[in-house]
């Protein structure tokens, strides 16, 4: 049984005549250990999509339309209550881009990390425990840096606190959201290096968001592509780096920005994303797309494995590689 397994999820902003559907039918599974990237750019879905997998998003504005999100088993979408409060933190943990805005200003990085001890693990709630979570996050010094104030470090080292405190509920998925955007490139490789060596040594699954495939590298194991809603492209990451199938996946992988160089755009993607409720007929991409042909909008293209574990939206993917 896979940790998680996220089947047709939909998720509308509003409902009836003014239901957007920003989520519409996406379906994949992490297993244990395991670490996917959802990759897309601004407003495709992929923060109300992870942020679903606790039942996080405000319900309204967003309403559950269908589908089903197996944590070990147990649908979310079905869990009471204290079942929820149960899965946040010991099961499913998230850190964000902006670690100042996650940390309280007022308490020492030290207490915060205990506090969240005494919630998720209470008998492992001890000094001892928070400087082995510091040192474990790559933060110098941890005795004396436990007592500083989020003031007190850089964007940095805000953000390994954010991570120390998201572990302290040894949570079996860690869904890291942009967690390097708002961090200078040289923090963000530090950042993805300590992801990797976090990965390798708890064991642990993780999700990371980013609208920057150049990041995939080789920290992901898979790698979902959404665009307006949907997955468009899902596979093994070594494949989708080395041979990306759909024209929405090769637009991506021309617009990454070196990660280690400047931050310059290669190339964006002309046009926009089409906005939630606003969505083109047929292939959502067709505006954009630059093997587009007249019936791309005529119909909706289905989610279609084409290779051994490699999913693609695209019918005439094989064609346009050419
Ligand atoms: N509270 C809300 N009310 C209405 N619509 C919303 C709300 N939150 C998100 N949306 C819509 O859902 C869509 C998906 O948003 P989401 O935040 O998941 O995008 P994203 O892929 O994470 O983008 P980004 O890279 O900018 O973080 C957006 O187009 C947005 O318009
Ligand atoms: S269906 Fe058509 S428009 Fe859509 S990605 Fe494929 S070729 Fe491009
Ligand atoms: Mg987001």
């Amino acid at each position: 049984m896979a940790l998680l397994e996220i089947k047709h999820l939909k998720l509308d902003f509003g409902s009836g005549a003014n239901a957007a559907r920003a989520v519409d039918d996406v379906s994949f599974a992490i297993a244990a250990g395991e670490t996917v990237c959802l990759v897309g750019e601004s407003g495709c879905g992929k923060s109300v999509t992870a942020q679903s997998i606790a039942r996080l998003v405000p319900t309204p504005p967003a309403v559950y339309a269908g589908g089903e999100i197996l944590l070990n088993g147990r649908d979310v979408l079905r869990m009471s209550g204290k079942e929820l409060r149960q899965i946040r933190g010991r099961v499913v943990s998230y850190i964000f881009q902006e670690p100042g805005a996650s940390l309280n200003p007022v308490f020492r990085v030290g207490n915060q990390i205990k506090e969240s001890l005494k919630l998720h693990q209470p008998d492992r709630a001890t000094d001892a425990e928070v400087v082995r979570l510091l040192k474990l996050v790559g933060i110098p010094a941890p005795e004396a840096r436990q007592r500083n104030y989020p003031f007190e470090m850089s964007g940095g080292m805000q953000q390994r606190v954010m991570i120390a405190m998201a572990l302290a509920s040894a949570p079996q998925l860690l869904v890291a959201d942009e967690p390097t955007t708002a961090l200078d490139v040289t923090i963000q490789a530090q950042i993805l290096d300590l992801l990797r060596d976090l990965k390798q040594r708890l064991g642990m699954a993780i999700l990371l968001i980013t609208h920057n495939l150049g990041i995939v590298g080789d920290l992901a194991d898979r790698v979902a592509v959404m665009y307006a809603g949907q997955i468009v492209e899902l596979a093994p990451a070594r494949d989708l780096l080395r041979r990306p199938l759909h024209p929405y996946t090769r637009a991506l992988m021309n617009s990454v920005p070196k990660l280690r160089g400047n931050l310059e755009r290669l190339s964006a993607i002309p046009g926009n994303v089409p906005r939630t409720g606003n969505f083109p007929p047929g292939c959502r991409f067709a505006p954009r797309c630059p093997v587009a042909r007249p019936e791309c909008s005529a119909s909706e293209p289905g989610l279609v494995e084409v290779e051994a574990g490699r999913w693609v939206r695209c019918p005439y993917w094989n064609e346009s590689l050419k």
